[in-house]
């Protein structure tokens, strides 16, 4: 076990992975996962199209890298961003994005987050064109548009190596949504880590060289001395309390063990899947109260 420990707080480190991003990793959007999102998101475009009073609104993919959740949502509603401070994951949003027809804008965050607080404030002057940017951005920085968005995602794009920074990145999420907002979102489960540590030794494997959990703060340190905070049902639901989100719905996203065994994650195939928390929350008013509160 390696005795530093590192994460991926760099934009350098996410451009470095982006490469080999859907080989190395374990996404919900993997082929044979069972993921709700894209009827959810169906759901809530279909929503928003049929509002007697049609206005603006405004999507956010927060740490959007190589598209996967924008891509369900770009050009089917007034304004979708994609937010990430990884060029190389943004340029590959633009392809992708650009291969469904979408043609998606590049931009700063002074600009993005002026266009973004643009469409918001538009709201109630009806539906424009449909416009998509992709905004170089610090998921940590949100102040300029707190109050602005209708609706976010952020698909394990909660990336810190402790608690404390974890739970800052997703309040500032959280607080850039609108009263009624909602945030869709995905979290490394700590409880599924625990239950994989289990299986390998009831098999007789020793798991160290899958790292270990920090009791303490639920920090995964993996054999390289990457460390990354993971989640217990709890915890997400204490968070989204504190940020003043309502959990409409906590519930594992499963992922089969065939994959698991691509990615060297074991393979249990008589046991339970292991799994990511999927949250669907909504914002309520005191979010708002308590950002303006601390602006
Ligand atoms: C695990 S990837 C998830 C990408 C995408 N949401 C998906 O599900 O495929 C995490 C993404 O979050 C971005 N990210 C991590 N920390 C960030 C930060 N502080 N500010 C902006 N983006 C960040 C990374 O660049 C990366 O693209």
């Amino acid at each position: 076990m390696a005795n530093e420990t590192h994460g991926k707080q760099r934009a350098e480190d996410w451009d470095a992975f982006s490469r080999n991003y859907h080989a190395d990793s374990v996404t919900p959007f993997a082929r044979g996962v069972r993921f709700r999102l894209r009827k959810d998101l169906r759901r809530l475009v279909a929503e928003w199209r049929s509002a007697k009073a049609r206005r603006s609104r405004v999507f956010v993919d927060f740490g959007c890298g190589p598209g996967d959740a924008l891509e369900l949502v770009a050009g089917n509603v007034p304004l979708s961003a994609g937010v990430d401070f990884a060029p190389k994951m943004l340029r590959m949003a633009a392809t992708r994005l650009r291969g469904h027809g979408v043609k998606a804008e590049v931009c700063r965050s002074t600009d993005g987050f002026r266009r973004i607080r643009d469409a918001g404030d538009a709201v109630g002057q009806g539906v424009g064109e449909s416009q998509t940017l992709l905004v170089e951005a610090d998921l940590r920085k949100l102040r300029a548009i707190r109050g602005c968005v209708d609706a976010a995602t952020s698909i394990n794009s909660i990336c810190a190596s402790n608690g404390r920074d974890a739970s800052w990145m997703f309040g500032e999420m959280a607080r850039s949504l609108r009263t009624g907002g909602r945030f869709f979102s995905v979290w490394p489960a700590v409880e599924s880590l625990e239950y994989l540590f289990e299986l390998d030794r009831s098999a007789g494997d020793a798991p160290g060289d899958r790292g270990e959990i920090l009791r303490s703060d639920g920090v995964h340190v993996d054999a390289t001395g990457y460390a990354l905070k993971l989640f217990r049902a709890e915890e997400i639901r204490g968070l989204c309390d504190l940020a003043g989100l309502v959990v409409d719905v906590l519930a594992p996203v499963r992922y089969p063990w065939a994959y698991m065994r691509e990615l060297g994650w074991g393979y249990y195939p008589n046991r339970r899947c292991l799994w990511d928390w999927y949250l669907i929350a909504r914002a309520t008013n005191s979010v708002r109260r308590r950002s303006r509160a601390s602006s």
